[in-house]
C-alpha cells in the first residue's frame, strides 16, 4: 500500500481525473501563492522543470519570472548517469523534447550554471508527505542532484499529491516547503 511503486501509479490514476479547468484553476492558485513566497521574491537565478500535465503548469511561472528580470534554469538529463545539469532558459525556443515527451534546454543555444548560482530550487514530484518527503518519477534524478546543493528547495502540488506516507529511503532528500492550492506547508 505504501511502497512507492503503488503510490505512483494511484497517484497518476488520481491526477488524470483532473479536468482542464481545475487543472488551470489550481496551476494558477498554485502560481499566485508562490509569488507571495519570500524565497521566490529574493532568488535571482531558478530552477524550475518545464511541466508536462498533469504536473502544476510551470509555463506561466517561468514567463513570471522573466518578466521579473529573474534567471530561469532548467534541467537536462543524463540518463546513463542519472544525472541533471542545469542550463539557461532566456525563451521557450530554446527547449526540444528529448524522452518520454520532456521538453529540455538544447545544448547549442543554453549555458550550463552551477548548482552553488541556483538561489531556489523548484523540485518536481508526484506525491509528497507534510514532512516533505517526495515521490518522483523514480530515476533518483533529484535525489542525486540536491545532495550538492545548498539553496532554498520547494515544490509545487495539488492538494491531491499529499498522501500520508510511503517509504522513505536513506538517499530520499526532503524539501523545505510544499505550496498546495490550499496553501503553503513549510516544513523547516
Ligand atoms: N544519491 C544517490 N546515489 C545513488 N543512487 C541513488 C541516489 N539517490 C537515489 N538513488 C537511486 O535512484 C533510484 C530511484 O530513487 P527514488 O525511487 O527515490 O526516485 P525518485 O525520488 O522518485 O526520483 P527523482 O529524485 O528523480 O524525483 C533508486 O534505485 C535509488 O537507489
Ligand atoms: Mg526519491
Amino acid at each position: 500500500m505504501y511502497n512507492k511503486i503503488s503510490i505512483r501509479n494511484q497517484m497518476k490514476e488520481t491526477l488524470s481525473r483532473l479536468t482542464k479547468p481545475q487543472y488551470e484553476d489550481y496551476s494558477y492558485k498554485i502560481a499566485c501563492m508562490l509569488f507571495e513566497d519570500e524565497a521566490w521574491k529574493q532568488a535571482q537565478v531558478i530552477g524550475i522543470t518545464i511541466s508536462k500535465q498533469p504536473e502544476v503548469d510551470t509555463y506561466q511561472i517561468i514567463r513570471k519570472a522573466w518578466e521579473l528580470g529573474k534567471q530561469v534554469v532548467v534541467p537536462r538529463c543524463n540518463p546513463k548517469e542519472k544525472r541533471l545539469a542545469f542550463r539557461t532558459l532566456n525563451e521557450f525556443s530554446q527547449l526540444e523534447s528529448v524522452f518520454y515527451g520532456l521538453f529540455e534546454p538544447i545544448e547549442e543555444l543554453t549555458t550550463k550554471v552551477d548548482a552553488d548560482r541556483i538561489d531556489l530550487m523548484i523540485v518536481p514530484g508526484l506525491a509528497y508527505t507534510r514532512e516533505g518527503y517526495r515521490l518522483g518519477f523514480g530515476g533518483g534524478y533529484y535525489d542525486r542532484y540536491l545532495l550538492n546543493y545548498r539553496g532554498e528547495t520547494l515544490s509545487l502540488a495539488f492538494t491531491d499529491q499529499l498522501v500520508p506516507e510511503f517509504l522513505v529511503e536513506d538517499h530520499d532528500i526532503p524539501v523545505s516547503k510544499i505550496i498546495t492550492n490550499h496553501g503553503v506547508i513549510n516544513i523547516k
